[in-house]
């Protein structure tokens, strides 16, 4: 046995089943728990989700949502054209198209198996298969349309069961010069913000640049470049290319393997703490929601989000704590937080007056959010946070 358990989050529900009443019947829950596998350093769940539950016609997450991802995205789109004169584009995980519509929408392809997110992208005419990606929707997809310059695959891959599998149907269709993309939440940054939130059903693995690189190693495909991002609380984009490719190796592949290990990341014992770290945030957090309780105070929940349902599960913070979440996202609103049953409701003109406190779901986007509620603020409204540890801002 190489994979150790070190970390218990307790049962929880499905991240994304937004529920449509506050007493649901029969809502399914699995034990989310965490291993670390001493042999190829990968992080992952020990009890995969199956995929239907997760990824399907009600999926509820909209990319184009937040204006910092629409921004990221269409920079991006700019660097890689002038780049690598990327043309042909694969996309695995494509959402509502947030990134492919900055391309020539004849010369892409996306890949999207939630129904209602591929219709959104077929409707831009851009060509969207609403199927898991494997080695035969590869296949099929190398008949239709030949190789591509790039295939690229942001908070998708670390969601795939069958890493080799996925791994080897790129390879397939990538051409020998292209390069192929994975953006996802980095280990090290989960680790230094004991964000361990980032473990949730969908998130499989959690990757660093050293389980990449191993996994790696039973290809034909190296990374070539790994740039540092401040989406998603701390992600990695990791640039992999064929061994051969016409791409230069960057200094920075080095630079944060070498990084990884001495935080420690290839280490049993770094997982340990982290673990004993979680502990102690649950017990923290829930100390700061039990004072601001026993005060009367009103406490709302900033952002619905995948990551902030681990926390609320996990800490028990129900109905009891948080009277309601806001979120912009049309498809939540209206609707119940999984496990904890908050409601959900739209963001008005008014929300914030009257409020206390907001526990920031979305921690990710706090500069974006503290931007916007700049009056709550000035009005002595305050924030609480769990990142980097729990405390009012
Ligand atoms: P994500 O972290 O999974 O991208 O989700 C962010 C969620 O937070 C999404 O449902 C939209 C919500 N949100 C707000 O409600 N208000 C905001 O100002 C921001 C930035 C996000």
């Amino acid at each position: 046995m190489t994979k150790i358990e070190f970390l218990d989050l307790g049962k929880q529900p499905i991240t994304n089943n937004f529920l449509d009443t506050q007493n649901p019947k029969n809502e399914f829950f699995y034990d989310l728990k965490v291993v670390f596998d001493q042999e190829s350093k990968l992080v992952s769940l020990k009890n995969f989700v199956p995929p239907e539950k997760m990824f399907n016609e009600k999926y509820a997450h909209r990319a184009s949502m937040s204006k910092t991802m629409q921004l990221a995205y269409k920079n991006l789109s700019v660097n890689l054209k002038k780049n690598f004169k990327s043309d042909s584009v694969l996309e695995i995980g494509s959402n509502d198209g947030v990134f492919l519509k900055n391309f020539n929408v004849q010369k892409v392809v996306g890949v999207e198996p939630c129904k209602n997110l591929a219709e959104i992208t077929n409707a831009l005419n851009i060509k969207t298969y609403d199927k898991f990606w494997n080695l035969k929707l590869s296949k099929e997809i190398l008949k239709d349309h030949g190789k591509f310059d790039l295939i690229y695959s942001a908070n998708t891959i670390s969601h795939i069961h069958d890493l080799k599998e996925t791994i080897s149907a790129i390879e397939n269709i990538l051409d020998k010069n292209g390069i192929f993309i994975i953006e996802d939440p980095s280990l090290l940054e989960v680790l230094k913000k004991n964000s361990y939130d980032q473990f949730y059903d969908e998130h499989a693995y959690v990757f660093s640049a050293i389980s990449i690189s191993n996994l790696l190693k039973s290809t034909n495909m190296e990374i070539f470049d790994i740039e540092k991002l401040a989406t998603h609380g701390g992600s990695n984009r990791y640039y992999i290319k064929k061994i051969g490719g016409n791409q230069p190796t960057k200094e920075s592949v080095i630079k944060i393997l070498n990084e990884e290990k001495e935080f420690g990341v290839d280490n049993l014992e770094s997982y340990k703490k982290f673990s004993s770290n979680v502990k102690k945030s649950k017990e923290d957090l829930f100390k700061i929601f039990e004072k601001i309780k026993k005060n009367k105070n009103k406490v709302i929940g900033y952002g619905a989000t995948y990551k902030s349902s681990t926390v609320l599960n996990y800490c028990g913070l129900n109905t009891d704590f948080i009277e309601f979440f806001i979120d912009t996202t049309e498809n939540k609103q209206g609707k119940f937080t999984p496990g904890t049953h908050i409601p959900i409701k739209k963001p008005t003109q008014d929300t914030m007056k009257n409020i206390d406190y907001a526990y920031l779901g979305a921690w990710n986007f706090k500069n974006e959010i503290f931007e916007k509620e700049k009056e709550f603020i000035s009005k002595g409204g305050k924030f609480i946070t769990h990142v980097p540890k729990p405390m009012i801002i």
